[in-house]
């Protein structure tokens, strides 16, 4: 008997056909309301679950006694409680690899974005405000040859690195769990401490994971260090930074700007400050949002259910102490 998947993201016809020929497949199209009761009706039968961006608690679990895996169309696994999943022996898999080198793209064009004023200056033309020659008031800042700061220095830091210090000429300082020699020789990276990173840095990149540990890392005391001129930048998690501490310093001109693809709350409520400082360049979480990406995603994503369904450990487990070995 085919075993019966709950799919709470809609994908291609390509991976779509992969799964309906190995499995039943109840597709919930939208997490709204009625999206939601019914991924809460299909929960009882499922053996696998496959979809991104829900919080998938030990309640909504619980009603799920049959379930095996879960397979994340994404890299960061914060929406799952990974001991309660292990505990359970639930197998979690992500996809990550495929994403990096976009979502690295992603990072580089908020750093060009914030520092060269593109959004805000491309309004001016399009609102007929450009009737004379650009002046001070108008000049963005230099990205070539500035300092690049990266905390955290997983792939998707590494990418970043990769791309200031090959095309951009930019001196690479980082901070992460441990140093990282690897990327110190390819790419000239030099290890420091978290403070010694917030007051040298030109550009100070956020690219770690969010976890208890990481939470609200970036506040009040964090900008405080940065320098007038340094620019911000979020392509992480929103949570790692207290975002009310990041108006506060964007207020009071404790830097220069924000380039931000994250937010605490998603979506970005179209009230938020945020959304009225010029110097704020706010896209909607699209790090890995492009056509081969997301398609990339999902064929891995698939590849790691039908894994674990068929009994076969996932490319990608998270959990690995919920393997039976
Ligand atoms: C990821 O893959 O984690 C992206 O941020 C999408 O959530």
């Amino acid at each position: 008997m085919k075993k019966q998947v709950v799919l709470y993201k809609k994908l291609s016809p390509l991976q779509m056909a992969r799964l309906h020929a190995q499995a039943e497949v109840t597709l919930i199209e939208r997490l709204d309301a009625d999206g939601l009761a019914r991924l809460r009706d299909a929960l009882p039968r499922a053996h696998g679950l496959l979809g991104a961006s829900l919080k998938l608690d030990a309640e909504l679990l619980d009603l799920a006694p049959d379930l095996e895996a879960i397979a994340s169309v994404s890299v960061g696994v914060d929406n799952y409680d990974i001991e309660y999943l292990t505990e359970r022996r639930i197998l979690l898999s992500n996809t990550p690899d495929v994403l990096t080198e976009t979502t690295a793209d992603t990072g580089f064009a908020l750093i060009l974005a914030a520092a060269r004023r593109v959004v805000e200056l491309a309004n001016m033309v399009r609102a007929g405000s450009w009737n004379r020659n650009l002046g001070p008031a108008h000049f963005g800042s230099d990205v070539h040859g500035k300092t690049l700061g990266i905390i955290g220095m997983g792939r998707i830091g590494e990418a970043l690195a990769q791309r200031g210090h090959c095309g951009f000429g930019m001196p690479v300082i980082y901070h992460s769990n441990s140093p990282k020699p690897a990327v110190e020789q390819r790419f000239n990276a030099q290890y420091r401490s978290l403070s010694e990173l917030l007051q040298q840095a030109d550009f100070i990149c956020l690219t770690l994971p969010l976890t208890a540990e990481t939470e609200r890392l970036i506040g009040t005391e964090a900008f405080a260090l940065m320098r007038p001129q340094s620019i911000f930048i979020n392509i992480s998690r929103g949570k790692v930074v207290d975002e009310a501490a990041l108006i506060e310093a964007l207020r009071a001109g404790q830097i220069r700007a924000a380039g931000l693809d994250v937010f605490e709350r998603e979506p970005l409520n179209y009230d938020s400050p945020l959304l009225q400082m010029d110097n704020v360049v706010a896209t909607p979480h699209m790090g890995s949002a492009t056509h081969e990406t997301r398609e990339a995603m999902a064929r891995c994503a698939v590849d790691n259910l039908l894994a674990a369904l068929a009994g076969e450990r996932p490319a990608n487990l998270v959990n690995r102490a919920a393997w039976k070995d």
